[in-house]
């Protein structure tokens, strides 16, 4: 009789005496007291099978054994010994009496260990792919990604959400990076753009009727990598009709719920939503995805220092803005601490940082000098300093004053352990400016994307005071990181092409590039919006994990390679000619 095959970490005290089945690798082997032991390892986890001299013929095949082999065993299961039991490991109250063993493949020495928590190069381990997703820790991250994928899609049908595909081979869609191009061979010398976001499908969906829309889409975007960001990436893409801001929030709130319930097998998760103006976001935390895990607040000081003697400080007062934070509890940082500090806001800009620390008795500062009693008691009843912390101060123009002290925030934060893992704060960011002054090019662009409706008390500015204009724009934000990002769209024509004179392009220039969606746009479009969250960086901030590159299952480097199939490569000069391209040198 066939024995059907049973998963290793499956395996428990209620089976004993069972006879198995059991396909994996070996994990480990030891030569103990005569017996032979093997850690079984499959994709559900790990057992331990047992192989005595009792059974020469497989003793002697079980000490061929060499980590990596791929085997077939039989045997029986049962209890450990009291002395063998393991407690650290989910089977470790069981073992598998070998009856019978076949090598079905043997393996080279591995570059590197197939274990947890390896310091291997990250090369090596891309290059060799295969191995590092063979590691449980890698393995449990891609199970819980397909976890998330599943809830998500699971949520979505049952509020019927339709999950429609989009084309990967389109025009380019602006989502601010640059396109991935493919050039096409029939008709030489053109391009498709690999979509950055199924963007403007999504909306012609909802101008066809499709009134709730869906994809778990691949997006492709040319931009400079980070932990965070990949070349090409997931999104959980979301549209719908009829709808305002909240509807969208409502909508994502619930499915991140059931996400978290499903994934993490949290039971309620009691997670909350607050809310959060751009401006507000900006002004306590120096950026527009703070994370909420930890106080650390940017507080104003402005008036408080703007009669002091302290040259930089009263100059800031009347230029631009004196901002501090109280790190709570760093009184007791060396000089050399305090210094490291200073280079760190160094690096966003800060012309310096001036520190106060506060003692029983008194206060000792650089500045303490320049400060009257009353501007420093002052100071310390508005930063609710108490003995023992370290206040810290940028004067400078306000984008740098809280840029800087934003980033160190974040540092402070990770110096003291407060941005532990295993805690989710989400929070909404809302009212985002619609546009952004772009230096370079001297112009505005979209702060989201083209086709952000502004908010309608902010319509009169567009012409008068184009930079001050909100939108109907909101972001998702978990632990610091921008989960996901979406608007209520544009519906009317006029209203769009009077973001498109904001952008700088002429009628023309927007028939050139949207014509597609202007001329929809004149056949009965509904009011719409939607949202999009990072699958990747979704599964990576559940996983508490800090990259995504290990939530993907083959990932790019930074500069956007992959190490094991060796792409990007050359081609033959054959297939450049069939596409009519030259290559420069
Ligand atoms: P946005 O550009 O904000 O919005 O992207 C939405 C979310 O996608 C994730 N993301 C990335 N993840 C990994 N690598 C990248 N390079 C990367 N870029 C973005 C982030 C981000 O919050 N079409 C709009 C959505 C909408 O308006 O509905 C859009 O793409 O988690
Ligand atoms: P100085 O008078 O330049 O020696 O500066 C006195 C103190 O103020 C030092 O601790 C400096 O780091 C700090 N400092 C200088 N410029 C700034 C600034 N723009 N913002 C905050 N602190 C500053």
């Amino acid at each position: 009789m066939k024995i059907t095959r049973l998963m290793a970490g499956e395996l428990d005290a209620k089976q004993v005496s069972k006879e198995v089945r059991l396909c994996g690798w070996v994990a480990k082997r030891r030569d103990l007291g005569g017996l032979i032991f093997v850690d079984l390892r499959d994709i559900s986890g790990v057992v331990q099978i047992v192989f005595s001299p009792d059974n020469e013929a497989i003793f002697a095949q079980a000490e061929t054994l060499r980590s990596e082999f791929v085997i077939e065993v039989f045997g029986a299961v049962q209890a450990r010994p009291v002395e063998g039991l393991n407690r650290n490991m989910k089977t470790g109250e069981i073992e598998i009496y070998a009856r019978s063993l076949s090598v079905l493949n043997t393996a080279k020495t591995t570059p590197f260990y197939i274990q947890p928590n390896i310091t291997a190069d990250e090369g090596l381990r891309l290059k060799y792919r295969y191995l590092d997703l063979r590691r449980p820790e890698l393995q449990a991250a891609l199970i819980l990604r397909h976890k998330v994928s599943a809830a998500v899609r699971g949520y979505l049908d049952t509020k019927n959400f339709l999950e429609i595909e989009t084309p990967q081979l389109t025009r380019s869609t602006p989502e601010g990076a640059r396109d991935y191009l493919v050039p096409s061979r029939v008709n030489p010398g053109q391009f498709y753009a690999l979509p950055q976001s199924p963007q403007l499908f999504k909306q012609l969906l909802m101008v066809a009727g499709y009134d709730r829309y869906f994809q778990l889409a691949r997006c492709f975007r040319d931009e400079d990598l980070r932990a965070d960001r990949q070349p090409e990436f997931t999104q959980i893409d979301i549209e719908m009709s009829f709808v305002d801001e909240h509807d969208i929030q409502q909508l994502t709130e619930g499915m991140v719920r059931h996400v978290m319930a499903h994934s993490l097998g949290m039971d309620r998760p009691e997670i909350e939503f607050p809310v959060m103006t751009y401006a507000e976001a900006l002004n306590r935390y120096g950026s527009d995805k703070p994370d909420l895990r930890f106080g650390l607040e940017i507080v104003d000081v402005t008036s408080v220092v703007a009669n002091s003697e302290l040259k930089v400080f009263a100059d800031a007062a009347k230029t631009g803005t004196v901002r501090a934070i109280n790190a709570t509890k760093c009184g007791g940082y060396s000089r050399k601490e305090i210094d490291e500090l200073g280079q760190f806001v160094a690096k966003y800009g800060a012309k310096g940082l001036a520190w106060i620390v506060v003692e029983e008795a008194g206060v000792r500062s650089p500045i303490a000098k320049f400060l009257t009693p009353e501007i420093t008691a002052n100071l310390l009843s508005t930063l609710s300093a108490t003995a023992g912390d370290l206040l810290l101060f940028v004067a400078d123009k306000p984008k740098v004053a809280l840029q800087s002290l934003g980033a160190l925030r974040l540092h402070l934060a990770d110096k003291l352990g407060l941005r532990r893992k295993g805690e989710f704060k989400f929070l909404w960011v809302v009212e985002f400016p619609l546009l952004d002054w772009d230096e370079d090019e001297a112009r505005y662009v979209a702060c989201h994307h083209p086709f952000t409706s502004p908010l309608g008390t902010d319509l009169a500015k567009m012409d008068s005071a184009p930079g001050e204009v909100r939108a109907r724009a909101y972001d998702l934000v978990l632990n610091g990181v921008e989960l996901g990002g979406g608007s209520i769209r544009i519906h009317q024509r006029e209203l769009q092409q009077r973001m498109f004179d904001c952008l700088g392009l002429t009628p023309e220039e927007s028939q050139e590039k949207f014509g597609f969606l202007l001329d929809a746009f004149e056949y009965g479009t509904p009011p719409h919006g939607g949202i999009a969250l990072g699958l990747d960086r979704f599964v990576m901030l559940l996983a508490g994990r800090d990259s995504i590159r290990d939530c993907i299952a083959f990932p790019k480097t930074t500069s956007a390679q992959d190490l094991m199939t060796v792409a990007p490569n050359t081609v033959p000069a054959k297939v450049l000619n069939e596409l009519k391209i030259d290559v420069r040198q």
